[in-house]
């Protein structure tokens, strides 16, 4: 998720602090905080940027060598001052910050307010920590001892930090899932999420491995395992430059957020699916989930790529839960004075959160009766706001403009949600139901399979880097994906692409083909395989080029096309978040061979909040 940075040294805590959260900005955030300890624990935090953060320091007292940094990105509570980072124990004694998801809090935190905790934020760190300070006034042990029992227990991702103010010369940190760095100084101990922080310190870094604590004095580093065993850092000097840090070792961020997909599906799912359990979470739908069950009708709003995951999810809630579903674009939607009956339910979808046209639609829905769902990425966004319901996507930060992580993300969640309400009506069977949990348990690896091809993806891209016009077909849950796909290499390549229902070929488009002309089918093992076998024929007696996404193994479509992208088999439904994979790929790496822009392409912005 976002940013933390610590430090315990010879210096002044505060300005480093400062800086580092700063290094840390690119990684978008919503909120920021520093906890310093020196005669007590002071903590100063805030909403909005750390420039705001620092104007609320001004005048208070900086003074301290040991301290703890956090830039937020909300997954749980909205960003807002009490809701930022860092958090302090009911006792006062300890300060934390926390990246990642805590995913059982709600059990732990009805235990401890059963045991009279007062909370003063909604956030699952809040919860942990308190936690933490339970275990350690139960048990009597240390603050180490405490955090390792306690982190048995937790089940998420996290890395935190926590300084305490009975032992105001260590800093305790911890990790699982969220990335933590420990730079290695000159009597001083610098911590965070990358090195871009600390690069300007020391070369010298130990990477925090998953289910290690660390016990940092300004002197002296110490690693254990949750077993309470002792384990050797391993430190490596850095060679990357600052702009390389930020974009995780990548080129651009747009090819580091298309490889973080396993994890981001892995955070999408976290919490919501348990296949052993046989159960799909989602509180942010629970309380709604007798209108949305019964809605005679389902309408979805978005725009761009979230339009295509729309499209989708049409298909998906039409086939497992039998409620007719249109899908809108929003800017239509809402100058179209629009028929909306009581009952309807509405799901916008979008990544910012904070699209006018979609915000305004939704708008205009609520006035007429409508539930609204929203399926949004930023927490305590506008249209998360202003639904009755909803669901985040946990895909983290898209920096880059051109949207891949926050789409797979969307396809990921639509699933469950429109499982969710099969299961609730019934109209889905216990087996098929199974079987697509096991599924979507399956799609981190899968992903990481087709991206583990990325050097072959991108052979065939080059190919093709010079073309003007292209051509992407595809049928039933994969037309929408040709969408996507034309999407990508128009807004990242800057070439001509359309995306077409393949057997819309013969009605006009056929008549673009010639040897010039790509012709990228999405063509997945499904029920439309033979159909679109005979698509690919009419494409080759014409001469045009064809490129295949193919399910691996398919010896079909292997005779058949110029060039293959291959991906695991997957059930039609989830078919879509693995069949787009490549096609982000191929508009990345043709972008990049043009020389362009692929993280700020050239007309876009990352959020349309103009009409
Ligand atoms: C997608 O690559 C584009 N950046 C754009 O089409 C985007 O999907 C659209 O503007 C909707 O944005 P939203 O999901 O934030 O509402
Ligand atoms: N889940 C925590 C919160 O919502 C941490 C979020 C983050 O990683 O910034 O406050």
């Amino acid at each position: 998720m976002c940013g933390i940075v610590a430090y315990i040294g010879h210096r002044q805590a505060y300005p480093v602090i400062i800086k580092g959260l700063k290094r840390l900005e690119y990684r978008g955030y919503d909120s920021a905080g520093v906890a310093l300890l020196n005669h007590g624990l002071k903590l100063y935090k805030k909403k909005g940027k750390v420039a705001a953060l620092e104007e609320i320091t001004v005048g208070k007292d900086l003074d301290g060598h040991i301290g703890i940094g956090h830039t937020r990105w909300a997954t749980h509570g909205e960003p807002s001052d009490r809701n930022a980072h860092p958090h302090q124990s009911s006792n006062g004694k300890l300060a934390m910050i926390h990246n990642g998801i805590i995913e059982n809090y709600a059990a732990l935190k009805s235990e401890l307010i059963k045991k009279g905790y007062v909370f003063h934020s909604d956030t699952d760190t809040e919860v942990l920590l308190n936690f933490i300070e339970d275990i350690q006034k139960n048990n009597g042990g240390t603050l180490e001892e405490a955090l390792r029992i306690a982190l048995k227990r937790v089940v998420g991702a996290y890395v935190v930090v926590l300084i305490d103010k009975d032992n105001p010369d260590t800093l305790i940190a911890a990790r699982k899932g969220s990335p933590l760095v420990i730079g290695i100084g000159k009597n001083e101990h610098f911590l965070a999420s990358d090195a871009s922080p600390i690069i300007e310190y020391t070369k010298e870094v130990v990477y925090v491995n998953d289910y290690q604590i660390a016990i940092i004095k300004s002197d002296e580093l110490i690693l254990k395992n949750l077993g309470n065993e002792r384990q050797t850092p391993f430190i490596q000097k850095l060679d990357l430059e600052l702009a390389a840090i930020e974009k995780g070792g990548y080129d651009h961020f747009m090819l580091k957020e298309i490889f973080e997909q396993p994890d981001t599906i892995r955070d999408c799912l976290r919490g919501r699916l348990d296949v052993q359990q046989c159960t799909i979470t989602m509180a942010g739908i629970q309380n709604n989930i007798e209108q949305i069950k019964n809605a005679n009708r389902i309408l979805i709003v978005a725009c761009g790529t979230s339009w295509h995951a729309g499209l989708i999810a049409e298909y998906i809630i039409e086939e497992l839960c039998r409620i007719p579903v249109e899908v809108e674009y929003a800017s239509e939607f809402r100058y179209r004075n629009p028929i909306i009956h009581k009952g309807d339910m509405i799901i916008a979808i979008s990544q910012s959160g904070e699209t006018a046209d979609t915000l305004v639609a939704i708008e205009k829905a609520k006035e007429q009766g409508a539930v609204i769902l929203g399926i949004v990425n930023v927490v305590g966004s506008s249209i998360s706001r202003i639904s009755h319901a909803g669901a985040y996507t946990h895909a983290g930060p898209e920096i880059g403009v051109a949207s891949t992580k926050a789409f797979t993300a969307q396809l990921t969640v639509l699933a469950m949600v429109a499982l969710k309400i099969a299961k609730e009506r019934e109209t889905i069977s216990h087996d098929r139901y199974l079987h697509l949990l096991e599924e979507l348990n399956d799609l981190p690896e899968k992903v990481s399979h087709i991206l583990a091809r990325a050097e072959h993806i991108k052979n065939v891209a080059l190919k093709y880097k010079d073309v003007i016009n292209a051509l992407y077909l595809g049928r039933g849950y994969n037309f929408p994906v040709a969408l996507e796909g034309a999407l990508k290499l128009k807004e990242i390549s800057y070439i001509h692409a359309e995306g077409y229902p393949a057997a819309e070929m013969k009605h006009g488009p056929i008549a673009l083909v010639d040897e010039s002309l790509p012709v990228i089918f999405v063509a997945t093992k499904d029920a439309y395989h033979e159909k679109i076998v005979s698509n690919i024929q009419e494409i080759k007696a014409r001469k045009g080029k064809v490129i295949a996404v193919i399910t691996e193994g398919d010896e079909t479509i292997t005779g058949m096309a110029d060039d293959i992208l291959p991906v695991p088999e997957a059930d039609e439904v989830i078919a879509p978040v693995i069949s787009v994979i490549p096609l982000q790929l191929f508009s990345y790496y043709i972008g990049i061979a043009k020389g362009y822009d692929v993280d700020k392409p050239r007309n876009l912005a990352k959020s349309v909040t103009v009409e």
